[in-house]
């Protein structure tokens, strides 16, 4: 029986080409997978079509969508995943995602083969091959881009030798990566650093400079799930969307930063994550107010572990999942109203309410009403300043 190979495909230049070379090189029958995490733009029939006519025996396309907001994105909301503080994770989040759908491919298909079309410079490499190994260890692992020769120039060329349909022509300046969590530009001019960003790179925002009313709203969150804006009960991915589309009108969620790539090269990267940077600045305050103070600190380290791992690639980890446990349950209160105002490319909250609240107006005020003891406070800091007040007289008692 002729052996199969899963690619994972994306519809571009690269993984077309992919599909027959990989049929020449391992004499392979090539099964196509792509998997709709919210990128947008082509129709998914066209995508899996293009597949069959590059050569593909079987193209099978999925709509991820709601999988990709549910089980990956609400989780780094939940873990207010920024990596270096600022990168929402776009394109590492949805990496697990179809590696996933790859696996389950492999064993439908009775595939021994798995494919992708990274380079081997970048991250994409380890989340797939990371997350196939967790999933499905026995697969053999091909990248041709990476380890036979498929360059960009020979990639056009076996197009045009082959005459398969692909516009190659209309290939961008930029390499960009985007799904419903953001999108990622990189390459061209802006691998300069010095270079600013045009307003050509961007797609899902508007030029924050631009004169706009601001846009107020109010964000439901339940246990840490965003659940309804304004009122209405949508779905988390309803929710991406809707918020991507009023914080992207604002301009919210740019971001221009060089990044520390885990094969140790620093790269530019343009994100623009509107929605993902509202939810989380919006749940972040969520838990400022409902969660308590040391599982508050905790946590903090906790999600930029979280973050990291994702980063890294190993979301299919003992450590992400057991990690994984403790944000879920530190998010169990996280339940109430923020409201916020989007405008000028900043999201910013101005209000919360809810029963889970820790926030307790009798022991805050300095009004007429105050329940807090305050000749307690005396105490507590003596005591809580001992130690290092003896330390401090020793060092005076040894001459400094
Ligand atoms: N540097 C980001 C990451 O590793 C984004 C990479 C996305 N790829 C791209 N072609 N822009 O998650």
């Amino acid at each position: 029986m002729t052996e199969r190979v899963v690619l994972a495909y994306s519809g571009g230049l690269d993984t077309s080409v992919a599909i027959g070379w990989i049929a020449e090189e391992t004499g392979a029958e090539v099964v196509a997978v792509a998997v709709d995490c919210g990128q947008g733009g082509e129709d998914l029939d066209a995508v899996r079509q293009r597949a069959l006519d590059c050569g593909a025996v079987e193209a099978v396309v999925t709509d991820a969508r709601d999988e990709f907001a549910t089980e990956y994105c609400v989780p780094a909301l939940q873990a207010n995943a920024l990596y270096m503080d600022r990168y929402p994770l776009v394109s590492a989040l949805s990496r697990p995602l179809i590696v996933r759908h790859l696996a389950d491919a492999a064993r439908y298909h009775g595939a021994t083969m798995v494919a992708h079309g990274c380079t081997g410079k970048g991250n994409d490499q380890v989340r797939f091959e990371a997350g196939l190994a967790a999933l499905h260890p026995e697969l053999r692992v091909l990248a041709p881009v990476r380890d036979s020769g498929m360059t960009r120039d020979r990639a056009i060329a076996f197009a045009e030798d082959k005459g398969l349909p692909i516009d190659v022509s209309k290939k961008s300046p930029y390499s960009i990566d985007q799904n419903l969590f953001g999108r990622a530009v990189e390459t061209g001019f802006l691998e300069n650093i010095w270079n600013g960003p045009i307003e050509d790179v961007y797609a899902y925002t508007q030029d924050p400079a631009q004169h706009r009313e601001p846009d107020e709203l109010v964000i439901t969150f339940t246990s840490g799930v965003p659940t309804a804006i304004d009122g209405e009960e949508l779905t988390p991915l309803r929710i991406i969307e809707e918020m991507n589309r009023r914080a992207g009108a604002q301009g919210v969620g740019r971001i221009d930063m060089v990044e520390d790539r885990l094969v140790g090269i620093k790269s530019r990267e343009v994100y623009e994550a509107p929605g993902a940077i509202a939810l989380i600045t919006a749940h972040q305050e969520l838990e400022n107010v409902t969660v308590e103070r040391d599982l508050a600190r905790h946590k903090r380290g906790v999600d930029q572990r979280w973050g990291e791992l994702v980063y890294d690639g190993l979301w299919f980890s003992p450590l992400r999942s057991a990690l994984q446990s403790f944000v879920t349950e530190a998010n169990r209160h996280v339940t109430g109203d923020i409201r916020m105002v989007l405008h000028g490319g900043r999201a910013v909250v101005t209000g919360r309410r809810g029963e889970a609240s820790l926030y307790d107006h009798a022991l805050a005020t300095y009004d007429t009403g105050d329940t807090y003891d305050q000749s307690l406070a005396r105490g507590f800091i003596d005591v809580f300043g001992m130690p290092a007040k003896i330390a401090s007289l020793r060092d005076q008692r040894l001459n400094k």
